[in-house]
């Protein structure tokens, strides 16, 4: 009697080939990619759920910030186009894909070439063909050309949740993690311009103590800039400890947050971020549609501050029909659950028809 042939299981794009886990020490994996089980959401949810209720984010993954906020002054109805102009794990583009269906279609762009591959293939595991969401390789400077690529004039939602994506701060060879040793360097698109570690080896004390205090009002720029310009640092933890060196008379606690000061000063610098969200805001009346939407999420004074002037002087001038005067914040649940959302504000703006 010869035995029954076992079916085929159909073909699963999204499954990954079998690959032996790596070997950590102790009884549970510590380092980023140790984490085999965070890292593979979709066979081992149980673990991801335990880790997001502790209040943690899962390696590889990105909690979204504030999307009922987004959902409800986006607004995005069915037919409807939309951008994201910052993809990161497509969190919010997936729950504005939902809203947009029957007609409506997604352009998600992502500066950073290594995550942008990753969520095209999650998303398309959802079931979002390219009918219906596209990704763009682009800085959001670029959205006007990005558009014109397609043959659109503009769209009616745009988002843009800005900074960098969890998966990108708790990836050590990234180089943005303060708490991870790493190369220091910071790029979103590693493949253009320098590293913070170029940066900082090029620049004069002058220039990085102006650029300490324009990034992060930083009160002790003119004490570090001596000690770190002109200075070679090949790791993000070296640095770390030149600040903390710089600054011996400060407490653990100032000490850590002044750590984290020059590291946001450092990255916006590398990744020219104030001048793309110029560049942005710049363009965004043209971008959108007649009655179109747009929200802004921002992590710091920074960058607020250039919305809430952007927006404000585009109602003045009759191109947006309505503004949000006041922010709008995290609700305290969301800042218990994921702490990462603590610093968040919203703004939102609607194209004049
Ligand atoms: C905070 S994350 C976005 C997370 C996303 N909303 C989600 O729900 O998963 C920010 C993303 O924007 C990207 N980004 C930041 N500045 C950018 C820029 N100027 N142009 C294009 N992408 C940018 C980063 O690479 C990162 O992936």
């Amino acid at each position: 009697m010869s035995e029954a042939t076992p079916p085929i299981p159909p073909y699963d794009p999204t499954s990954k080939p079998h690959k032996r886990r790596l070997r950590y020490h102790g009884s549970h994996p510590r380092r980023f990619e140790e984490k085999y089980k965070e890292h593979d959401p979709k066979r081992y949810a149980e673990t991801v759920a335990k880790v997001m209720a502790s209040g943690k984010t899962p390696a590889g993954m990105h909690r979204s910030i504030m999307v009922a906020e987004i959902l409800e002054v986006l607004a995005p109805q069915p037919g409807e186009i939309a951008v994201d102009a910052t993809l990161g794990y497509g969190g919010h583009t997936q729950e504005i894909l939902q809203k947009l269906s029957p007609g409506g279609r997604l352009l998600g762009l992502d500066a950073d070439p290594i995550e942008l591959p990753k969520t095209e293939a999650r998303l398309r595991a959802l079931g979002f063909g390219p009918d219906v969401f596209t990704t763009h390789r682009s800085n959001f400077a670029g959205l006007p050309q990005v558009l014109a690529g397609v043959g659109l004039t503009g769209a009616d939602v745009i988002l843009a949740d800005l900074g960098v994506s969890s998966m990108q701060i708790d990836d050590p060879t990234r180089g943005f993690s303060v708490k991870l040793d790493g190369p220091l360097d910071m790029r979103m698109n590693p493949q253009r311009g320098q590293s913070a570690a170029a940066l900082l080896q090029r620049i004069k004390p002058d220039a990085l103590a102006e650029l300490l205090i324009e990034n992060a009002d930083e009160p002790h720029a003119t004490t570090l800039s001596p000690a770190l310009a002109g200075k070679s640092f090949t790791s993000t933890r070296a640095l770390a400890e030149a600040i903390r060196t710089a600054l011996p008379r400060l407490n653990k606690e100032d000490s850590d947050l002044t750590v984290r000061r020059l590291f946001q000063a450092l990255r916006i610098a590398v990744n020219d971020e104030f001048s793309a969200l110029e560049t942005f805001l710049r363009n965004l009346p043209t971008c959108l549609n007649p009655g179109g939407r747009v929200a802004i999420l921002t992590f710091h004074s920074g960058e607020d501050r250039r919305v809430k002037k952007a927006f404000a002087a585009g109602e003045r001038d009759g191109l947006y029909a309505e503004i949000a005067h006041e922010v709008i914040r995290p609700t305290p649940a969301e800042r218990n659950t994921n702490p990462r959302s603590g610093p968040a504000k919203l703004r939102w703006a609607k194209r004049a028809v």
